[in-house]
């Protein structure tokens, strides 16, 4: 195990920001990583696990304690469509390879920035599939007890960008492998507006045809990572689509009316009966549009719900500004906006 110190983490995550790691270990297998826990525990350090920094806000202060980066690979098919993948693996390469081998089940998660371990932690989604849909187990390291264990998927406990690692079982665990069972020669998913319109024209896409359909479309709302595009400087959405009674929709569809009316609101179904709103429509109603600057920081060109370093940004930047759109949206809409990455080294909020 190798210990490093001082080890600036912006340059390790997608939005650029932050201070630096007290300790840093990058850990490629489990012992390792077993050993830098264990290292953690023994020094009473507060640890972070560190995956491709792509849905994490870091804290200028930096983290005082050790920062474990997720370094394990091995993509490997132990029967047909069955994958088990290691959590430091790049997830879209994971993508890739699947498709071009001609399994469905994760297409539509293409050129979602981030690695595999970090999938199952939010229960990734978009374009009409979640991880959950395909994910058999989870192996994970229970840091209390060094134990290693495999939750299978309803113990994992998911729901929409929710799982019992973000949850409930917050900082017990950290993801090693996960297993996902994918379906040869299946058909791609086209459930989602977006890749409707896309296809309108060809009913009976490929599943590559589908992969590059979804990467073209996050591209043209820069939630693909594209050597520099500044409005990639971001960790994607920024707050999750609230999810409300439908009662409190028709509350806010009827506000949406009056306000804005050569606008409509859209709604989706969400679980539980509940309707998710789009946080990005009730941002830009709110003022917001795409573009909107505040000194070194704003809102991408492309899509008002992520937020951006223009350059030169700190995380105090990206907080004001957070604080600022969840103020105005309280106020317009009568809605909280939950901001979508984690906020790491910051006090409690
Ligand atoms: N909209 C606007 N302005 C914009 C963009 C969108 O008003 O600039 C409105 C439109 O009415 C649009 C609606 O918001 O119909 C929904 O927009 P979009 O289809 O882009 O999806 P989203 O709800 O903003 C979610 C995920 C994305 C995922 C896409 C596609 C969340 C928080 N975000 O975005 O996930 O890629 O759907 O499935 O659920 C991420 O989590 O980081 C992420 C990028």
């Amino acid at each position: 195990m190798l210990l490093e110190e001082n080890v600036a983490l912006a340059p390790l995550t997608t939005f650029k920001v932050g201070g630096a790691a007290r300790y840093f270990v990058d850990a490629a297998n489990e012992p390792e990583l077993q050993a830098a826990v264990a290292y953690a525990k023994h020094h009473k350090m507060p640890l972070f696990v560190l995956g491709s920094g792509s849905n994490i806000v870091v804290a200028d202060e930096g983290w005082p304690g050790l920062v474990l980066k997720i370094s394990i690979k091995g993509v490997e098919e132990t029967a047909r469509g069955f994958f088990r993948v290691g959590a430091g693996e790049d997830w879209d390469s994971l993508v890739a390879h699947t498709v071009k081998e001609n399994y469905a089940g994760i297409e539509c998660l293409s050129g979602i920035p981030g690695s595999v371990g970090g999938t199952p932690v939010q229960n990734v989604g978009a374009y009409g599939q979640e991880i959950a849909e395909t994910l058999v187990y989870v192996r994970v390291l229970e840091i209390a007890t060094g134990r290693v264990l495999e939750l299978n998927k309803s113990e994992c406990g998911f729901s929409y960008r929710k799982s019992i690692f973000n949850t409930t079982q917050r900082g017990r665990y950290i993801v090693l492998w996960v297993a996902c069972q994918l379906e040869h020669d299946g058909e791609p998913r086209i459930e989602y507006a977006d890749l409707k319109k896309y296809f309108a024209r060809n009913p009976h896409p490929t599943l590559q045809q589908v992969r590059d359909a979804v990467r073209s479309i996050r591209q043209s709302k820069a939630m693909l990572i594209v050597e520099g595009d500044e409005d990639c400087r971001s960790a994607g959405s920024f707050f999750k689509n609230p999810l409300v009674t439908p009662a409190e929709a028709d509350r806010v569809q009827d506000l949406a009316r009056n306000k804005v009316p050569d606008r409509i609101l859209p709604r989706y179904p969400g679980e539980h009966g509940l309707v998710k709103l789009p946080a990005a429509w009730l941002v830009e109603q709110a003022g917001f549009r795409k573009g909107y600057g505040r000194g070194p920081v704003g809102i991408s060109t492309k899509h008002s719900l992520a937020i951006v370093n223009r350059g030169g940004a700190t995380a105090k930047d990206i907080v004001a500004l957070k604080d600022e759109i969840q103020k105005r949206v309280r106020d317009v809409w009568g809605i909280q906006l939950e901001p979508e990455p984690a906020f790491v080294g910051f006090p409690p909020m």
